[in-house]
């Protein structure tokens, strides 16, 4: 591997294109520098400490939401409704229990994406790309070039389903049957979610559905290897995420925290749950309602840690159509705080923000 390791410490001559291109060149990622034995890492992952700050407040939790009982329009509905409600208001973040993904479904995938990223590094190479157009491929760190900010201890793979669509033909063999599986039920979960969403904003059970804001998926497949100097760097760095929901499956490493008035609050792993959480794109067409809640993964000692976050935005007939907040939730005491936009110009500004992933939406206020 001829990725420098030696330069940790601040100096004038350090070359930081040339470590990021010298390091993207091998294709093998994080994983690469994880499996050639590096005990320090190279200084294009060191973050300044202000970043860092690992402390954490370990008593919160948030919401768990248990999804049993939702269908039949009775009692329970009413009550889960409420938890949603509450949840997205506050946290922006829920665990969800009962949600109808098998187990099996889940753990299927969580090792289909190990597999992928195992696989020996001149086979995953193939896939690996910077080019966003391309449906399906695996790199490290996406701002990787354009970004000053310090890189993040993950590889991805990404694929992308429009309009509810699931072409299994695209997707690496080594993974394509659980993929395949996880992405259905997934989509069944997603629609369940935009009924409650749509109840918990107080409108008809079938309207966001109706806007179609849901129907496309992109998914970010995470490996986080084991970390030599975790203290020194992030698994993912501090972020809202930018479209309407999330959806994400992890395994049982901890690292997730969430940025809780001032604090980073841990998020404990519950047995079978997947996590929900608000986008950007849903704070902005709730008026500030549901909230977009900063998030990050840590770098750890043990591991590997792998996750999946499936990205739910407009199907292909909407996605140039533009949105603001939703007319139904306005009114004189609560008037429109933001501009009509499309997802691509939220999108758009986040890259030009170099990759920071800091919420775009004080930029399209009214
Ligand atoms: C993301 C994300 C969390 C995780 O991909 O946006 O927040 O646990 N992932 O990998
Ligand atoms: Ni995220």
């Amino acid at each position: 591997m001829e990725v420098s390791t030696t330069k940790n410490s601040i100096d004038g001559d350090y070359n930081r294109a040339k470590a990021v291109n010298e390091f993207d060149r091998t294709k093998a990622g994080v994983k690469g520098l994880a499996d050639a034995g590096i005990t320090s890492i190279p200084r294009i992952f060191i973050n300044p400490p202000e970043k860092l700050q690992k402390s954490s407040n370990t008593t919160r939790q948030i919401p768990i939401v248990d999804l049993k009982g939702f269908e039949n329009g009775g009692q329970r509905r009413h009550e889960i409704v409420n938890e949603i409600r509450e949840a997205s208001e506050t946290w922006g973040f829920f665990q969800l229990v009962n949600h109808g993904v098998p187990d099996s479904v889940m753990d299927g995938m969580i090792e289909g994406i190990r597999r992928f990223h195992e696989q020996p590094a001149e086979t995953k190479m193939e896939f690996y790309s910077r080019d966003r157009t391309q449906s399906v491929r695996y790199y490290s760190n996406e701002f990787l070039h354009s970004s000053k900010a310090a890189a993040n201890w993950a590889d991805s793979l990404s694929f992308v389903f429009k309009d509810d669509m699931v072409n299994r033909d695209v997707l690496p063999s080594v993974a394509r049957r659980e993929v395949e599986e996880y992405v259905k039920c997934i989509i069944i979960l997603k629609e369940q979610l935009s009924e409650l969403l749509s109840e918990a904003l107080g409108l008809s059970s079938d309207y966001l559905g109706s806007t179609e804001c849901m129907k496309s998926a992109a998914f970010l497949c995470h490996y986080y290897p084991i970390c030599p100097q975790p203290e020194l760097t992030l698994g993912l760095s501090q972020h809202t995420d930018l479209p309407f929901l999330t959806i994400l499956l992890k395994d049982s490493i901890r690292g997730l925290q969430i940025r809780l008035q001032d604090q980073w609050v841990d998020v404990h792993p519950v047995p079978g749950a997947l996590i929900a959480n608000i986008g950007d794109f849903m704070q902005l067409i709730t008026n500030d309602k549901f909230k977009s809640v900063e998030h990050r993964v840590l770098a750890r000692s043990v591991g590997p840690r792998v996750s999946t976050a499936c990205f739910f935005s407009p199907s292909t007939r909407n996605v140039s159509k533009p949105c603001g907040p939703i007319k139904e939730l306005l009114s004189e005491i609560n008037p429109p705080i933001y501009k009509e936009v499309l997802i691509t110009d939220l999108a758009a500004a986040r890259s030009e923000l170099n990759g920071t992933r800091s919420s775009v939406l004080p930029l399209f206020k009214l």
